[in-house]
C-alpha cells in the first residue's frame, strides 16, 4: 500500500515548527476523511494513542469517542491521568471502562506467559467491541499505528496490540501517525500540548504489569509490582535518569524467601529491578546505575511496599535475557 510507505523526501519532524506544520496538514486531512462521521479510539494513555486522540480532538472535536479500558495492569496513576488530561483538560468524549475485576478473574491461576498475553489481548478486544456495540453511527476506527509497527515483522512474543481485528470492529481505519517514528510522535505530542510525563513515557508493553507479575497474577503481588514500579520511576526521575535510560521497571516473581523484619521472621517476595538501554529493543545493554541510587531504591521498596523483603538488580543483557521477564 503506497500510503503506508514513507516517501523518500519526507523530512524528519524535529522542531516545534515542523510539528506544527504536520499537525495543520493532518487536521485538514482528518477533517476531509471523516467529515461528519464518528470515530472510535482505544485510548490507553500511551504516547501513540494519546497523540492520535489529541490530533482528532483538534480535527473533529466530539465526533471522536475515546474508550479507556482499565484492565488493572496499568502503572500507578495512569487511568487517573488519562481522565484528567483528556476529559478534564481537553474536553474529550471519553468513556472510562473499569474492567479490572473482569481481567483479573480471567487471569486467575494462569501462569503461562503466552496464555496470559492471549487472555489480556482477547479480553481487551472483547471489552472494546462491547463498548463499540453500545454506540450508534460509528464509521471510523482510529489507531496509533506508527511506522515501526508497519516495518516490524515477526515479533518474538505475541504482541497483541498490532494485528487482526474481529469483524465487529471492521470500521474504516484512521491512522494519522502511521508514517512517523517514535521520536517524531513525541515532538508532535509536545506541540499538541500533551504533558511531558505522557509524551516522554518509556515504552510499556500492551499486557502491562501483567508480564512483570511473573507467574499466575494475584492482586497482592500485582500491587507490589505497581508500587515498586512507582518508587523506581520516582527515584529515577529525581536522579535525572528519566529520558536517559530507555526502559526501567520492576518485576515481582512468584516465590518467597526468608527475611527478618521488626525482629520477626518474614517470608516475602523479592523485587527485581531492570534498567536497559537499546536502540530497537532487539538487543539491549544493562544500564550501570549509581550504587547509592540502587541502595536508596532498595531501602524504599523494602520499607514501603507490602510483601517485599529483598531487592535484586538484573545484570543480564538481551540476549541472553529478554527485556521483560515473560
Ligand atoms: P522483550 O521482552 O521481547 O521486549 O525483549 C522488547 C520490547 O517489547 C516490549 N514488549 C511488549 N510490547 N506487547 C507489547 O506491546 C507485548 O506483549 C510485549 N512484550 C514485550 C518490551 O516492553 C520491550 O520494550
Amino acid at each position: 500500500m503506497a500510503d503506508n510507505v514513507r516517501p523518500a523526501d519526507m523530512k524528519r519532524i524535529e522542531t516545534p515548527e515542523q510539528a506544527a506544520r504536520f499537525i495543520e496538514e493532518q487536521v485538514a486531512l482528518l477533517k476531509a476523511q471523516i467529515g461528519e462521521g464518528r470515530v472510535l479510539l482505544a485510548l490507553s494513555g500511551g504516547v501513540d494513542s494519546s497523540v492520535v486522540a489529541a490530533l482528532l480532538i483538534r480535527a473533529v472535536g466530539d465526533q471522536l469517542i475515546c474508550v479507556h479500558v482499565n484492565h488493572g495492569l496499568l502503572r500507578k496513576g495512569e487511568p487517573e491521568q488519562v481522565i484528567r488530561v483528556f476529559r478534564d483538560q481537553m474536553n474529550a468524549n471519553l468513556i472510562y471502562v473499569d474492567a479490572v475485576d473482569r481481567f483479573l478473574d480471567k487471569l486467575s491461576g494462569v501462569s503461562d506467559p503466552e496464555l496470559k498475553r492471549k487472555i489480556i489481548g482477547k479480553e481487551f478486544i472483547d471489552v472494546f467491541a462491547e463498548e463499540a456495540a453500545k454506540l450508534n453511527g460509528i464509521r471510523f476506527l482510529a489507531q496509533g499505528t506508527i511506522y515501526p509497527d508497519i516495518l516490524e515483522s515477526g515479533p518474538v512474543k505475541s504482541h497483541h496490540n498490532v494485528g487482526g481485528l474481529p469483524p465487529e470492529l471492521h470500521f474504516e481505519l484512521v491512522e494519522p501517525i502511521r508514517l512517523l517514528f517514535k521520536d517524531e510522535v513525541r515532538v508532535v505530542g509536545k506541540a499538541l500540548g500533551l504533558p511531558e510525563s505522557m509524551v516522554e513515557r518509556q515504552p510499556f508493553p500492551g499486557p502491562g504489569l501483567g508480564v512483570r507479575c511473573v507467574g499466575a497474577i494475584t492482586r497482592d503481588r500485582l500491587e507490589a509490582v505497581r508500587e515498586s514500579d512507582a518508587i523506581l520511576r520516582e527515584e529515577f526521575a529525581n536522579a535525572g535518569l528519566q529520558g536517559k535510560v530507555w526502559q526501567y521497571f520492576t518485576i515481582v516473581p512468584d516465590f518467597r524467601s526468608t527475611g527478618v523484619r521488626d525482629g520477626q521472621r518474614s517470608f516475602e517476595w523479592p523485587c527485581v529491578i531492570r534498567a536497559v538501554n537499546t536502540r530497537d529493543a532487539m538487543t539491549a545493554a544493562i544500564e550501570p546505575i549509581p550504587y547509592d541510587l540502587l541502595a536508596r531504591i532498595t531501602d524504599r521498596i523494602t520499607h514501603e511496599v507490602p510483601g517485599i523483603n529483598r531487592v535484586l538488580y538484573d545484570l543480564t543483557p538481551k540476549p541472553v535475557g529478554t527485556i521483560e521477564w515473560e
